[in-house]
């Protein structure tokens, strides 16, 4: 049998630098573990803007949709401001969440113990956290048309449309479902049906589903905004949320921010199962492409190295290697080194991405 394929996209910003060391990750599994992938790699983002004139080509859309797992670093930067709306960076990594239809975004929020001083909340509020939050990724006010901007009369009308189907709500709420039952069998669903008709639709939806195929996981629905609130109060009560796209993309930064810092989180962008069974499948780190500390060694790896795991795990059916990664992560921290972005402790001296990345391979290695 061929080894799977992996397509790699470092994009812009600190995407390369952190790619760097994922790469040095794989080859280890390589190596070490009899885990060999054909890696490729190619460009999106601001960078296949300066080389192509576009922010991602046909020919890339066409290696990812063909490949068995999308690994991403980052896209956007202030060099591309001036762009024209179509061809920004960002445009390039909806394409691909678009026509992969990877409609389920996985977005773990987890607080690792040697962090837990690092949240901006009180420790005992943030220590043991491990919530998921669910994020739909290719509907709602993303894509939604009308959009644009318009005029009318004498003034100009942006507009963005948000939209979802029964079919679309239903699928990814069977993805939270699923999940659930694999960790604390509790899904939170969280919209606007108190303002929104796309809220009261998905929240029908999503009991419906629940109350046909997953009576025995607890469901409950929750209004976004106190679900915001409830998030920065006590985020342990959540074991699974699921939510829209644009809902999702700002409490995930949220959660995010709940375990100390955004350079640690990864994510999963699972669609349909492919002929081989595997899932339609993008992965990347949560946070963006930081140009402003791009190139100084200062990036965090370890978001990207985590989203690794997490292909090693939705992808690959290695949940066990994926556990072995998490673990030796687990272990730098936990020896205390810090890259720039973890700083706060006294005297602790940061360590550059390429060390971190190094260590983590080192800490593999007393794995085996
Ligand atoms: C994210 C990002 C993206 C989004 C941007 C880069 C298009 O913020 O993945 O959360 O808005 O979805
Ligand atoms: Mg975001």
């Amino acid at each position: 049998m061929s080894n799977p394929s992996l397509l790699i996209l470092p994009g812009d910003g600190i995407g390369p630098e952190v790619m760097v060391e994922v790469r040095k990750v794989i080859d280890w599994y390589g190596a070490k573990r009899g885990l060999a992938f054909d890696v490729s790699e190619d460009l999106v983002g601001g960078a296949a803007y300066d080389a192509h004139g576009t922010p991602l080509t046909d020919e890339t859309m066409e290696k990812a949709q063909s490949v068995d797992a999308v690994l991403l670093g980052a896209v956007g930067g202030p060099k591309y401001d001036v762009l024209d709306f179509s061809v920004k960076p960002e445009r390039g990594l909806l394409r691909l969440r678009k026509e992969m239809d990877l409609y389920a975004n996985l977005r773990p929020a987890q607080c690792f113990d040697a962090l837990a001083d690092f949240s901006s909340l009180k420790k005992d509020v943030v220590a043991g956290l491990d919530i998921m939050i669910i994020r739909e990724l290719t509907s709602g006010i993303y894509f939604g048309e009308p959009r644009g901007i318009i005029q009318e009369g004498n003034e100009r009308v942006g507009i963005n449309t948000q939209r979802y189907t029964e079919s679309e709500i239903d699928r990814v709420a069977r993805s939270a479902f699923e999940l659930a039952r694999k960790r604390g069998n509790k899904v939170c669903s969280m919209e606007k049906a108190n303002v929104m008709e796309s809220g009261v639709l998905w929240r029908e939806v999503v009991q419906k589903v629940h109350d046909e195929d997953y009576p025995d996981v607890e469901l409950s629905h929750m209004y976004a905004d106190a679900g915001a609130m409830q998030l920065c109060r006590w985020p342990k009560q959540f074991d699974v949320i699921v939510t829209d796209n644009l809902f999702g993309d700002l409490l995930s930064d949220a959660a995010a921010m709940l375990t100390g810092s955004l350079g640690m989180l990864p994510s999963a962008s699972l669609g349909a199962p492919m002929a081989n069974g595997r899932p339609k499948a993008l992965y990347e780190p949560v946070h963006g492409s930081a140009p402003d500390i791009a190139g100084q060694g200062k990036a965090n790896p370890i978001a990207c190295i985590l989203s690794f795991a997490m292909a090693l795990r939705y992808s690959f059916d290695h949940g066990d290697e994926a556990t072995r990664l998490e673990q030796a992560v687990e272990k730098v921290l936990a020896d205390g080194l810090r890259t720039a972005d973890l700083l706060g402790e006294e005297g602790v001296q940061p360590v550059t991405t390429a060390e971190m990345g190094d260590a983590i391979v080192a800490a593999l290695d007393t794995s085996a």
